[in-house]
């Protein structure tokens, strides 16, 4: 009731007020009537947050959100932009006088909570060059008034984010809907279209055919539909399109092989027909292409061969024939190849396996047959690998145990016979392995990944035994068969067994002899069993190795990208000790300088930084000794319902100002800056106290040899800085991005996953809805850090190196905020 007696006083007031002026109007003094007016008609908070509208003169009168041009001799200057973001506006454009304010060029009201429809009179407006009204409550369609608006170069009607689910369950409250108007781009000049994640319905606007300005159009999940191959055309400055999620169907037509600098097509889940035009090999400088989930046929065009750019290739889900093309072997940019569910024959390709930078590789639910090519163990990066549902047969090639970061690998529904080679124990990242319906039989690998493997990952084997599976293996390894043959064989086995043996001990203790290269610093603080054995590495050495009973696997408490680790107990006091992957050769050649990073590490000394005591490096293992905390691995909490929930607001709010803590240090104060580079959940660990610690700083290049300053190493997918996508410097920002992401994990409780490719299109996120569900709201203090860290991880993420704020600045931030926070309560 009061409200609208005080809204309803102020609009006379204004009348009153400004009634004389209104008689020698100018343009300027029109448009601050006619935002007056609007301003009248929004919510009570909305009047507020424009409180500093008054008086007759936006120009002069420094009103919120409003800019103008400078006047020039004898032109006044008149109101070009609005831009009121983030800020709840809440009401409607319906009392909007647009031809007033027609001069305006920039119009963005994104992420508040205006709603009605976007009126027909917004044509009136014609001067303006970038529309954004995304994030918002506006319902109907889109006038096709918007069509007159000749200037337009960016429209932005991106759909509700609010969820910040992807896929959009054809959620929500501020979905568009209808047709999209025709007239869009009559002027020529439109470059950006985003309309995704409505529910826009209806064919293409028809001005899109000849639009050839278009440089990022985003029409994902909506309704639209029409002939692909009738309703686009050729489009010289294209970057990126992405037609996802629609019900388009037509052909992959040669038109996009004549848009010469497109780097993205993204065209699944529509009802795509026909064979892919081979002339699509034309848009060479495609990077992503995603025809997934369509009705395709015919045969992968061989003219693929000159997409060398390719680092996204997703045909999977379609009904393609024929062999995989040899082609895709000089792919070799190609990280993710995704070619399941086709009616794909043949062989694997050998030629696959010169693609050296795929970690994902799913040929799964084809018809290729033969054997699994040794060709596919070159594969170094691979991290998932799916052939199943195919009808491969011969025996699991040995040499797949090469493939040391592989984390999935399924081989199910096939023919495979033979045991499982032992050898895929050297697999250490291997976390989900599924062999089941094959011909495979005899013991599995001795490791977690086939020992805690559920039975249906096993099952309908001819005879594998061990954990899990339907028989116990004999208590000799071979398997029980005809009792003659096998005394024959091991008439024959033993004697060259038994020869073999004595070669090993031979070379086994000369090894011994060479001392073994260790690197061991006091711990000067504290008694500690390193100091008791007065650095003797060697005996380190073997205490380590003894206690572990020579890396017995009853001892591992964690695998990652870069080795296993143990639990070891020496004298009553616990480290934990990180086994190398077999050095390679040219890794240790300069010792010196290896040792000596080795002992800048040892020597940090940081509340928030796992403690290394040494390193132990000897031809058969090496080995990283680190302090040992119980705590566990923040992906561990937070994958636990009931450690998540323990983790609460405050605890998550202290975890995250830790890492940062640790991470200034490292980059800021020591003598040179030392960079994490596989920063991620993994390597953050708690003690009993809930104190969050960085492990493995610095370690990330020691041990990969591939990795010098410039590098196309990759840290743990998922927290990469994109830029290192393309081979540039590894500096701290790139640490800041893996924070970034680590701290919108902890906040969200899981992986940002797409969202962050989001985060770098759109503004509008609620914060709110990012928040973990398992945790009740924050409230107060808390809610105000939790709400900063959004912020501080939102600007870490940035897309461009340089925009990143540095880890000493954030610390500041967060410390800062938190002496204000006490005093001082916002209020909006
Ligand atoms: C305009 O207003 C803002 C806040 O209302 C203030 O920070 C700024 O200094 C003002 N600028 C001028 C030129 O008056
Ligand atoms: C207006 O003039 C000021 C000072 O002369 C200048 O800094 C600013 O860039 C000008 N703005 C526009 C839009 O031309
Ligand atoms: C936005 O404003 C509306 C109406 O004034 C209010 O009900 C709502 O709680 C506000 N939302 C936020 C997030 O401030
Ligand atoms: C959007 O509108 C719907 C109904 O029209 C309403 O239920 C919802 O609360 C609104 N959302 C916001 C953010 O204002
Ligand atoms: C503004 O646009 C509306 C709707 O398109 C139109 O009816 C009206 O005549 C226009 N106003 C002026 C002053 O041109
Ligand atoms: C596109 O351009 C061609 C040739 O310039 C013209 O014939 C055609 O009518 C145009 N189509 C549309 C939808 O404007
Ligand atoms: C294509 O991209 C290149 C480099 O990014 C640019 O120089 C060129 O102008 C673009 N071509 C068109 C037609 O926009
Ligand atoms: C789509 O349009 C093309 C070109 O006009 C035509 O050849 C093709 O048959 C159409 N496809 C479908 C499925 O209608
Ligand atoms: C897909 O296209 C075929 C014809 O090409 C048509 O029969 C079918 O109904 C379409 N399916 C959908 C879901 O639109
Ligand atoms: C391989 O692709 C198929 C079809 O897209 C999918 O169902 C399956 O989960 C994928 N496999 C892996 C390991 O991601
Ligand atoms: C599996 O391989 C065996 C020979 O190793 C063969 O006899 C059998 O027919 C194959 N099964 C299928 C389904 O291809
Ligand atoms: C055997 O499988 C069970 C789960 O079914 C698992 O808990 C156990 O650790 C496994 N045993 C070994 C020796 O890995």
């Amino acid at each position: 009731m009061c409200g609208s007696v005080v809204a309803v006083l102020l609009f006379s007031c204004y009348n009153l007020l400004y009634a004389p002026s209104l008689a020698t109007a100018t343009p300027t003094s029109v448009a601050a009537s006619a935002l007056l007016k609007w301003k009248a008609s929004l919510d009570k908070h909305s009047q507020s947050v424009l409180s500093s509208w008054v008086g007759s003169n936006p120009c002069h009168n420094n009103w919120t959100g409003v800019s103008c041009n400078n006047a020039t001799a004898g032109v006044e200057s008149v109101v070009t932009s609005i831009i009121i973001q983030n800020v709840n506006l809440t009401g409607t454009l319906g009392d909007l006088d647009t031809w007033s304010l027609r001069n305006l060029e920039t119009f963005d009201l994104s992420n508040n909570a205006l709603y009605g429809s976007i009126p027909s009179s917004i044509g009136n407006m014609s001067n303006l060059r970038y529309l954004s009204l995304n994030a918002n409550n506006f319902s109907g369609t889109i006038p096709s008034e918007i069509g007159m608006l000749r200037s337009l170069g960016l429209l932005s009607l991106t759909g509700n984010l609010l969820t910040g689910h992807i896929p959009y369950s054809i959620v929500y409250d501020n979905m568009l809907s209808g047709p999209l108007p025709n007239e869009i781009c009559v002027s020529g000049s439109l470059s950006h279209f985003t309309v995704s994640n409505n529910l826009f319905s209806g064919h293409v606007p028809k001005s899109l055919k000849n639009c050839s300005s278009l440089f990022r159009v985003r029409l994902e999940n909506n309704q639209l539909t029409g002939n692909i191959s009738q309703d686009f055309g050729i489009y010289p400055k294209l970057d990126y399109m992405d037609l996802s999620y629609n019900k388009f169907y037509g052909e992959v037509s040669s038109n996009w092989g004549s848009c010469p600098n497109l780097t993205s097509l993204k065209i699944s889940n529509n009802n795509l027909s026909g064979k892919i035009s081979s002339e699509l090999g034309g848009a060479t400088r495609l990077v992503q292409l995603d025809l997934s989930s369509n009705h395709l046929v015919g045969e992968i065009p061989t003219s693929f061969e000159r997409l060398s750019s390719l680092v996204n290739l997703h045909l999977d889900n379609n009904m393609l024939l024929g062999t995989i093309p040899s082609v895709l072997g000089d792919l070799y940019n190609l990280e993710d190849l995704n070619l399941a569910k086709n009616s794909l024959t043949g062989p694997i390709n050998e030629k696959l396996g010169e693609c050296l930078k795929l970690r994902m590789l799913n040929l799964s639910s084809n018809k290729l047959e033969g054997p699994i090519p040794i060709h596919i163990s070159k594969l170094d990066k691979l991290e998932s690998l799916d052939l199943s549902e195919n009808n491969l047969n011969g025996r699991i090639p040995p040499l797949l145990g090469g493939l040391t970061v592989v984390q999935t690998l399924n081989l199910s529904r096939n023919n495979l016979t033979g045991s499982i080679p032992s050898s895929l124990t050297a697999m250490v990242s291997l976390t989900t392995v599924d062999v089941s319906f094959n011909q495979l039989e005899g013991p599995l690998p001795k490791m977690r990944a086939f020992e805690d493997a559920p039975k249906e990952a096993l099952g309908h084997n001819k005879g594998l035994c061990g954990n899990n599976t339907e028989l116990e293996c004999p208590t000799q390894p071979g398997h029980q068969g005809n009792k003659k043959k096998v005394s024959i064989v091991i008439l024959i086995i033993l004697p060259t067994l038994g020869f073999m043996f004595l070669v090993l001990v031979v070379v086994f203790c000369y090894l011994r002899k060479r001392n073994p290269n260790v690197t061991f610093r006091p711990q000067e603080t504290r008694t500690h069993p390193f100091t008791i054995w007065s650095y003797d590495g060697k005996m380190v050495y073997e205490r380590i190795i003894e206690a572990l009973e020579d890396f017995d696997s009853k001892h591992i408490i964690g695998v990652g990208g870069y080795g296993t680790v143990y639990k070891a107990e020496l004298s009553s006091e616990i480290f934990a000790v990180k086994k190398n992957h077999a050095p390679e050769d040219g890794e240790m050649q300069n010792l010196k300088s290896f040792k000596n990073e080795i002992r800048a590490l040892t020597e940090i000394r940081h509340q928030n930084i796992v403690k290394l005591y040494g390193f132990c490096s000897h031809s058969r293992h090496s080995f990283l000794v680190y302090e040992f905390l119980s705590g566990g691995s923040l992906r561990n909490v937070l994958n636990h319902m009931k450690q998540a929930v323990e983790f609460d607001w405050e605890k998550r709010v202290m975890a995250v100002k830790s890492i940062a803590s640790a991470l200034s240090y490292m980059h800021h104060d020591c003598s040179q800056p030392i960079i994490h580079r596989d920063l991620s959940s993994s390597n953050v660990l708690f003690d009993s106290d809930w104190v969050a610690h960085v492990s493995d700083f610095g370690t990330a290049r020691l041990l990969k040899p591939d990795s010098s300053n410039w590098t196309s190493f990759a840290g743990t997918l998922g927290y990469i800085a994109p830029e290192l996508a393309y081979t540039m410097e590894v500096n701290e920002k790139c640490d800041v991005y893996s924070f970034g992401v680590l701290t919108l994990e902890v906040i969200m409780g899981k992986h940002p996953g797409e969202l962050l490719t989001l985060l770098q299109e759109t503004k509008g996120i609620s914060h709110t809805e990012l928040l973990d569900q398992r945790l009740p709201l924050p409230e107060e203090q808390v809610a105000q850090q939790v709400e900063l860290l959004v912020k501080v991880a939102f600007s870490c993420v940035h897309k461009s190196p340089q925009s990143r704020p540095s880890m000493r600045s954030i610390t500041l931030d967060l410390s800062v905020e938190t002496h204000a926070a006490k005093s001082n309560k916002i209020s909006t």
